[in-house]
């Protein structure tokens, strides 16, 4: 099927380049599994813009950069800081219900952050805005939502059919139809990878399931450079729960005054670790938890805001204190047992400004790329931030340069006469199972030389079996899923091993200082 552009992903980042792009042209928008799936649905804490009459942008922009220890780009930071109150307005006048103190919008405070300036729906800001989002695209008569679509690779000049040019030139994606089995050919002048980020190639991760980096993993194998995969996010307090194992504990509980003790001792311990206390940037907070866990051997630590009134802890946060509340726990007389876990995937996809990659015909926006913005540590509320502007940036580009897209020629058809069914599924469960667990023990927070080449090794064994069942078996969800984590790993230890310096979320033992001069670490395929 032939359309205008192609936009993989139905998260903030897809569904904002679609309406900016349906205002011309046909648009499909494809998303494995449902469309509500990505992460977008599950944020929480809020949208990072100036829009306090004390702040500026200047302040942000410095704070972004602080954060992310200056491997920003700062023509990156700036470019979006400067049109973060454009992007709440429109989301304002889509119908996002944002909390609202008097006339003005009620601004939370998230670690790093200098000001108030986080717009917010209670703690459920992901989902206000993912409906917000699908309800305008849904009533769009050139948006097409096609949910249960799980993109395999993308189309390039090497799947031409009638004239084969071999050129890195991007046509659209082969994707699994989840419901018929089937892999099927999408074709379209432009497309858009807008597919989230990596954050499953970790064992314990506030991330959804399908966030295995598949935007990434393809773009790679199709030609694009990627860049800072060392930089893996994690948030300081996951719910620590044996049955709940990802709930989040919105920053902004620590922003409204919550603090972090130490269980055994009751101590609150961050600001031993640094003057900004527990509003320290998020890679502080949570090597300081990780630290007071491994010193102690403890199970978890405890973040507290018992000590502020009752009302206020329910109304800041109704949807938290509901799910703790039906697992037995009263944040408003209780502490939470939280534990770091994989948050957020910094490195990506190398883009522009214009959200361009490296291909002819291929952009890309949000947590799959790496446009510059959050340089070695993102700083809270910046990624749907970054979701908006760069969806937008994609869409403008495509349309300003439109008549220089040609149409799409003939491609392949999907080959399938050499594969047959799977009799071992176990294999991909197996392997899942152990990348997740060996990244998060030799790739996690705090890392050396050493886990980093064991981590390597593993990877290399466990590529030959991963391709050799991928080649002789039919697609499933589940191993594109498990090629596409591989690859992220693969990249994240390369990464990783590539970077002689402690920066940002990269720490490692063996060099445990800061380089004089900040460098990305650009992967070339
Ligand atoms: P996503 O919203 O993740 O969407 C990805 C889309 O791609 C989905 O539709 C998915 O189905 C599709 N997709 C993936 N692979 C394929 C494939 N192979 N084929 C077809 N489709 C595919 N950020 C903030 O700024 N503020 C917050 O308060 C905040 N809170 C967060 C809380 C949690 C629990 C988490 C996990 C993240 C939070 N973040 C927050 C980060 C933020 O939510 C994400 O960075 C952002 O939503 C990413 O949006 P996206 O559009 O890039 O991708
Ligand atoms: C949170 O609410 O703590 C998450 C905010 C973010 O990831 O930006």
């Amino acid at each position: 099927m032939t359309h205008d552009v192609i936009i993989v992903g139905s998260g903030a980042a897809g569904l904002t380049a679609a309406l900016a792009l349906a205002e011309k042209l046909k648009v499909l928008v494809l998303a494995k599994g449902e469309l509500t799936g990505g992460s977008t649905a599950w944020a929480q804490g809020g949208i990072a813009a100036v829009l306090d009459a004390g702040d500026t942008f200047e302040e942000h922009i410095r704070d972004t950069m602080v954060a992310g220890a200056g491997l920003n780009r700062i023509e990156t930071v700036e470019f979006v800081i400067e049109r973060a109150p454009h992007a709440i307005d429109r989301l304002v006048e889509l119908g996002v219900p944002f909390n609202t103190e008097g006339e003005h919008l009620h601004l939370t405070r998230e670690g790093g952050h200098s000001h108030r300036r986080i717009v917010h729906v209670n703690d459920a800001t992901g989902w206000a805005v993912q409906s917000a989002l699908l309800k305008a695209a849904q009533d769009n008569p050139n948006v097409t939502l096609l949910p249960n679509r799980a993109c395999i690779d993308l189309i390039t000049g090497r799947h031409e059919a009638e004239r084969y040019s071999g050129s890195g030139r991007v046509w659209g994606v082969y994707a699994l139809n989840e419901a018929t089995g089937k892999v099927e050919a999408h074709t379209a002048r432009a497309t858009i990878l807008a597919t989230g980020g990596a954050g499953r190639v970790y064992q314990f991760s506030t991330a959804p399931r399908g966030a295995t980096g598949d935007g990434i993993a393809m773009a790679w194998r199709a030609g694009c450079r990627v860049s800072n995969m060392e930089m893996m996010q994690f948030h300081p307090t996951c719910l620590y729960n044996l049955e709940v194992k990802n709930f989040l504990i919105t920053e902004a509980v620590r922003g409204e005054g919550g603090h972090l003790l130490n269980p055994k001792t009751g101590h609150r311990y961050m600001p031993d670790y640094d003057e900004r206390a527990e509003l320290a940037p998020r890679d502080v907070v949570a090597r300081a938890n990780d630290s007071e866990i491994k010193r102690d051997g403890l199970d978890y630590v405890h973040l507290d805001i018992s000590h502020q009134p009752a009302d206020f802890v329910k109304q800041h946060f109704p949807n938290i204190y509901e799910k703790l509340i039906g697992l037995g726990i009263d944040m408003t007389t209780q502490p939470i047992p939280v534990v770091p876990a994989q948050h957020y995937t910094c490195g990506g996809v190398l883009i522009d400004l214009a959200g361009r990659t490296d291909l002819p015909g291929l952009y890309a926006a949000g947590e799959c790329t790496e446009s510059g913005l959050h340089g070695a540590n993102r700083l809270a509320s910046n990624s749907l931030l970054e979701c908006f502007v760069f969806g937008d940036a994609a869409a403008a580009d495509i349309l300003a340069r439109w008549d220089s897209f040609e149409a799409p020629p003939p491609v392949r058809p999907w080959d399938e006469s050499r594969v047959t069914d799977s009799d071992e599924e176990v294999i991909i469960k197996q392997n899942w199972t152990e990348i997740r667990r060996f990244m998060w023990n030799y790739v996690g927070i705090v890392r050396t030389t050493k886990r980093l080449e064991r981590a390597k090794h593993r990877i290399q064994m466990l590529t030959d079996e991963v391709e050799e069942y991928y080649s002789h078996f039919r697609v499933s969800t589940d191993l594109i899923e498990l090629r596409n984590l591989l690859q992220c790993a693969e990249l994240i230890v390369r990464s990783a091993l590539a970077r002689h310096e402690s920066r940002g979320l990269h720490y490692t033992l063996d060099y445990p200082n800061l380089a004089k001069v900040a460098r990305d670490t650009v992967l070339v395929p």
